[in-house]
């Protein structure tokens, strides 16, 4: 371990052991609270979380909601600020112990998505929710949006009970996250198909909604049998209001969340943000489901600091590309290039089957077929260095790559950053853009760790040299950077720790150095978690990690509270004991 410290400038804690236990386990000197737990009410009005029913729809909606994802912190003075954090989803079995059977069960189910917003004060050197705080807020399910940006007001987005197909209604399946350098907070959304059914079993949405996984049975939210909308064979448009990057002002409690059509429909990751060399945005997306496909917006105009007219038309006016990966000059690095998602350009063509580039960007999946685009293994998030022009996409595994593509999608051959057929364990993806500036047309790629099990294989199974028997994981997904440029990994994989995943335990958290390539586990998740999303305190001395579906399906957790208590998706809060930034 000395020899391993002194190889990391920018990691200064041991490696720790992987674990099966239901809590947080963490390198000597750190210590954990929790922030904030599914169910906490953010109003006065609300009632605390009763472990017994798990609360009503009404209790819900003024409660943070259910399974945390990505996160971002806007601190507003020392020991002032607030969160906006996703609730990605429900575990239906844990909030609906007796089924989703009533208005009033499917009333709480889609409260308990969204997103949560809610003020934080620093008392007694602990960041504390402050209940009833002016900002604080409830998106969920039902919420108004507006739906902006090239696509906003297409026949495609027209529905019933919006014939300018500008205002939809609530966001759901918020996974990853972005924030933007003029204060706003990004909510992306993922597995939005889920939610939808269709009363006419043999009703046929065609290869578009096949694409994207939409078909005549929901995932068992029943939304459908209480809100018509969700009723593909009523509402086939409705489908197309989702699958969305959002913008939230996170100051303004009273503003519209917008749709941005412009970064195009997927089922999105999280949305990672930087300004290019001359002023341009550019956001890389992820689209999580195997054999798609890794994308990047860059924007027309310049970010200006303070101008908020301009700074909100960056998200609607600009271009979309998708990576194509070039032949790989060795087993684990060589070059590639974006390509232009335009109508009109690479194919996009009426001919095709797009007849505008509102088509293009709702089917934004179709169009990267059209281009070529290089099928992925599940990108999860991406994350940019603060500290060098570069940036990382988790591919978190497949166990299709190479025997079968996605619904109506392309083939996945192994090759380039998919070296793998049957993906178990994952792999992070590394890319330089030509001329160290992001919205350049080339880069170049490498694999900075291929996830294996060095204790049980000896082939490409074990993974790359920087993983061993002490740090091993599989299904890297949330990839974050701290200020410092210490890459941060959070694994949603297996957790049997058995078989191909002997010896990896829970669900975890990494810490990785970009230019030694050292990994060190920091942390061990509860029992069946998933450890998604972070934020910091702007001293870098607390680091909040979001603690994702502790005992689902069944599995034996009563995180955080202990004892008899219901499992709960929380926040949690990491301090270092001497006071020093985390990770340091
Ligand atoms: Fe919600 Fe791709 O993870
Ligand atoms: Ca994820
Ligand atoms: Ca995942
Ligand atoms: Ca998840």
């Amino acid at each position: 371990t000395a020899q391993a410290k002194a190889m990391s400038k920018v990691m200064g804690f041991d490696n720790i052991p992987m674990s099966g236990a239901d809590t947080i386990t963490l390198p000597k000197g750190y210590s954990w609270k929790t922030l904030i737990s599914w169910g906490e009410p953010l109003f006065s009005k609300g009632v605390p979380f009763d472990h017994k029913t798990r609360g009503t729809g009404e209790s819900q909606e003024l409660a943070f909601g259910d399974n945390n994802d990505g996160m971002s912190f806007f601190q507003m003075s020392d020991d002032h600020g607030v969160f906006v954090v996703n609730n990605e989803y429900v575990n239906r079995d844990i909030i609906s112990p007796n089924g989703i059977e009533t208005a009033d069960d499917v009333r709480k189910g889609k409260a308990g998505h969204g997103v949560s917003v809610f003020e934080v004060k620093l008392v007694d050197g602990k960041w504390t929710l402050q209940v009833d705080a002016k900002l604080n807020r409830r998106i969920t399910a039902d919420s108004p949006m507006e739906i902006t940006g090239p696509a906003a007001g297409d026949d495609l987005l027209k529905t019933a009970a919006d014939a300018s197909g500008t205002k939809s209604l609530g966001t759901w399946n918020n996974c990853g996250n972005g924030r933007t350098p003029w204060g706003t907070y990004l909510a992306c959304e993922e597995n939005f198909n889920g939610y939808f059914a269709s009363t006419d079993e043999n009703f046929d949405g065609g290869a578009q909604k096949k694409r994207y996984g939409v078909g005549n049975k929901d995932w068992g939210y029943n939304w459908f049998k209480f809100d018509e909308r969700f009723d593909i064979s009523k509402h086939p448009n409705e489908p197309n209001r989702a699958g969305y990057i959002v913008e939230i002002d996170p100051m303004d409690p009273t503003s519209t969340p917008k749709k941005r059509t412009a970064l195009g429909r997927f089922k999105h990751e999280n949305a990672e943000v930087v300004v290019a060399k001359d002023g341009r945005v550019v956001v890389y997306l992820g689209d999580d489901e195997r054999g798609e496909f890794l994308y990047r917006y860059v924007s027309d105009g310049k970010f200006v600091e303070g101008d908020n007219a301009n700074n909100d038309k960056l998200l609607n006016e600009g271009t979309l590309y998708v990576a194509k990966f070039g032949e790989a000059n060795d087993e684990l690095a060589g070059k590639g290039e974006w390509i232009e998602l335009t109508h009109g350009k690479n194919g996009l063509t009426e001919e095709a089957g797009f007849k505008s580039q509102a088509e293009v960007l709702i089917f934004a999946r179709m169009a990267g077929s059209v281009v070529g685009a290089t099928t992925m293994d599940r990108p999860e998030w991406v994350a940019a260095n603060p500290t060098k022009v570069e940036a990382y996409c988790a591919l978190t595994n497949n166990k299709n790559r190479g025997k079968k593509p996605n619904a109506g999608g392309d083939e996945t051959p192994v090759g380039g950053p998919n070296p793998r057929a049957g993906n178990l364990y994952g792999q992070i993806v590394r890319w330089t853009p030509a001329d160290e500036d992001h919205a350049a047309a080339t880069f170049d790629w490498d694999l900075y760790v291929l996830a294996g099990n060095p204790a049980v294989h000896q082939d490409i199974r074990k993974g790359s040299a920087n993983v061993t028997p002490d740090n091993m994981f599989n299904s890297p997904d949330g990839i974050i950077f701290d200020k410092a440029g210490r890459l941060w990994i959070q694994t949603d994989g297996n957790y049997s720790s058995k078989e191909n995943f002997a010896g990896q335990g829970n669900n975890q958290m990494l810490c990785g150095d970009p230019e030694t390539g050292e990994i060190r586990r920091f942390m061990v998740g509860p029992v069946a978690c998933e450890v998604t999303g972070a934020a910091w305190s702007e001293d870098g001395k607390t680091m909040f990690v979001g603690i994702q579906h502790p005992g689902e399906k069944g599995k034996p957790s009563h995180f955080p509270e202990g004892g008899d208590s219901v499992p709960r998706s929380s926040v949690i809060a990491i301090t270092k004991d001497d006071g020093g930034v985390i990770g340091a």
